[in-house]
């Protein structure tokens, strides 16, 4: 009679239970959806991570009562004697909160805002653990309902289809959409992947030069493809803004059109990706492959034209210098931008040559490479400084890593053209800046110059401050500082510190 008692008394107790834990996950579930570029703390992406572990409990208890109500359902006289299925329910509630609470955590840490996958398999997981926690309750508290084994199973199997669609759901999230589909006959492939279309091959494509190719899909939508897509699709729209399509483009996302045909300025896009990698807005994110000089150049033109979708890249007419970045804009280009900080690249020489020629076509003369066997480059502006500005040296900064001696004298460079040309060149060793409108605002970046032997300031705006930094340059050997703001007093200091530099005044 006691047992009885605390029975009743224990299902009350885990009928509570159950619903407290729907009404979390549900007001878990609802937060978390609402949440808009949330940094998660450290301790809630350590949780997250169990989320894959923890899901194979549910799925496994259910599987379980799955089987006890279908052996419940056979006739009686097969002498089968088995408890019913209520306490599994229970368990499959209690151990599915716990995994989509891991899983909102892991939803929450994990980047996956903006993923409408991702919001999808949350909705599901609570669907599915609503219905069988309110079956769980039912058999809990009402033994009509208990007594009747088809009711459990008739809900079980709907609670196990949706968990099927979540869990595949989850799984592509995991594994790529295309997991399941990758391998699978062509008939099931429709349904198994979202947004199947059978691939068309054209070959004849092949052939065809980039000149008579669309200009958008085949030009400017690969640029983004490589980039920004990732994030900026269907199925994951960052800052609600999608990429995907070219009206989408100028709808644009929170703030606004994206894209504003004619006015580089005013096109979120150009000013995101133009942004310096260390500010938080700069697209794509640090970290992630980063878009090319050319690439952005490329870019930059297409909107000034009017950002065209029709008729092919030759009906835009492009400049030759857009033109051989269209063409040139191969793997190697992208390599070397994507991984600055890498020591020496090995970069096929032959390849170099081709791209410095390339870049020698629209700057005569101006860049060349060292001796046969290496990859160090030397970039002078001797034949026409006037023509030297920021744009030439966002181009150069293509080889950012193989540069050595650069001369920008008298050239019409300003700091922050500057500061990006030497945060890609950390390999400079002669570096002169004489005659250039440059101040003590490149200081840092020079101070990252760890090879620099020879910095010629002659004619520029550099001061004593910057200058005492500057000598903290281990291997720096000679320094030209006439013509400077700088003082004789310095220099003076300099000579009696009897410093092993050369520097000239
Ligand atoms: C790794 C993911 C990721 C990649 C790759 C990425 N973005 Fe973003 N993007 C975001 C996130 C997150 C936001 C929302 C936060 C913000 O506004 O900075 C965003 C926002 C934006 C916005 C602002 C939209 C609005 O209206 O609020 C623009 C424009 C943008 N991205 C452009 C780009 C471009 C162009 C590229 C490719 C060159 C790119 N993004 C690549 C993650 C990404």
């Amino acid at each position: 009679m006691i047992f009885v008692k605390y029975l009743r008394f224990t299902k009350i107790v885990a009928a509570i239970a159950i619903f407290f834990s729907l009404i979390t996950i549900w007001v878990m579930a609802i937060w978390s959806l609402s949440l808009d570029n949330y940094e998660a703390p450290q301790i809630i992406s350590f949780l997250g991570r169990f989320h894959p572990l923890i899901l194979h409990l549910p799925i496994g208890l259910m599987a379980l009562a799955i089987i006890l109500d279908i052996l419940r359902v056979l006739p009686k006289s097969w002498g089968l004697i088995l408890p019913k299925s209520t306490w599994l329910h229970v368990l499959t509630t209690l151990t599915a909160t716990l995994a989509v609470i891991h899983g909102i955590l892991l939803f929450i840490s994990g980047g996956y805002d903006g993923s409408a996958l991702a919001e999808k398999h949350l909705i599901g997981a609570c669907v599915f653990t609503s219905i069988i926690g309110i079956t769980a309750i039912l058999m809990l508290l009402v033994s009509w309902v208990e007594s009747k084994n088809f009711l459990g199973l008739i809900t079980t199997f709907i609670a196990f289809i949706t968990l099927s669609i979540a869990s595949h759901d989850g799984a592509s999230l995991t594994h790529g959409e295309k997991y399941l589909s990758q391998y699978a006959p062509n008939f099931l492939k429709p349904i198994l992947e979202p947004g199947y279309e059978e691939e068309e091959e054209s070959e004849v494509d092949v052939d065809v030069p980039i000149e008579d190719k669309n200009i958008y899909t085949n030009v400017i939508e690969p640029i983004f493809e490589r980039t920004c897509m990732e994030c900026h699709k269907e199925s994951k729209s960052k800052g609600k803004l999608r990429m995907d399509a070219y009206e989408l483009l100028l709808v644009g996302g929170n703030e606004g059109p994206s894209l504003v045909p004619h006015s580089i300025e005013d096109s979120l896009i150009i000013q995101r990706i133009n942004l310096p990698l260390e500010d938080d807005e700069h697209m794509p994110p640090e970290g992630k492959p980063q878009n090319t000089s050319q690439e952005i150049a490329i870019l930059e033109w297409w909107i000034s034209i009017g950002a065209p979708v029709d008729g092919s890249l030759q009906s835009h007419q492009p400049p030759a210098q857009i033109l051989s970045f269209i063409k040139g804009s191969g793997d190697e280009v992208v390599q070397i931008v994507e991984e600055p900080k890498e020591k020496k690249q090995e970069v096929d020489i032959i390849k170099l040559n081709e791209l410095v020629q390339n870049f020698n076509q629209n700057h005569p003369g101006q860049l060349a490479i060292m001796s046969k066997n290496s990859d160090a480059l030397i970039y002078t502006s001797f034949s026409d400084p006037q023509d030297i500005n920021d744009n030439t040296l966002k181009a150069l900064s293509v080889f950012g890593p193989q540069l050595q001696d650069v001369s920008l004298s008298q050239s019409k460079i300003t700091n922050q053209g500057l500061i990006d040309l030497l945060k890609v060149a950390p390999h400079i060793k002669a570096l002169s800046l004489n005659n250039c409108a440059i101040g003590d605002q490149v200081t840092d970046e020079l101070l990252s110059l760890k090879q620099l032997e020879s910095l010629n300031l002659y004619g520029t705006e550099i001061t004593d401050k910057s200058v005492r930094k500057i000598l903290s340059i281990e291997t720096l050997n000679s320094l030209y500082l006439a013509n400077t703001n700088t003082s004789k007093e310095l220099v003076r200091e300099m000579l009696e510190k009897k410093i092993p530099l050369r520097v000239f005044y």
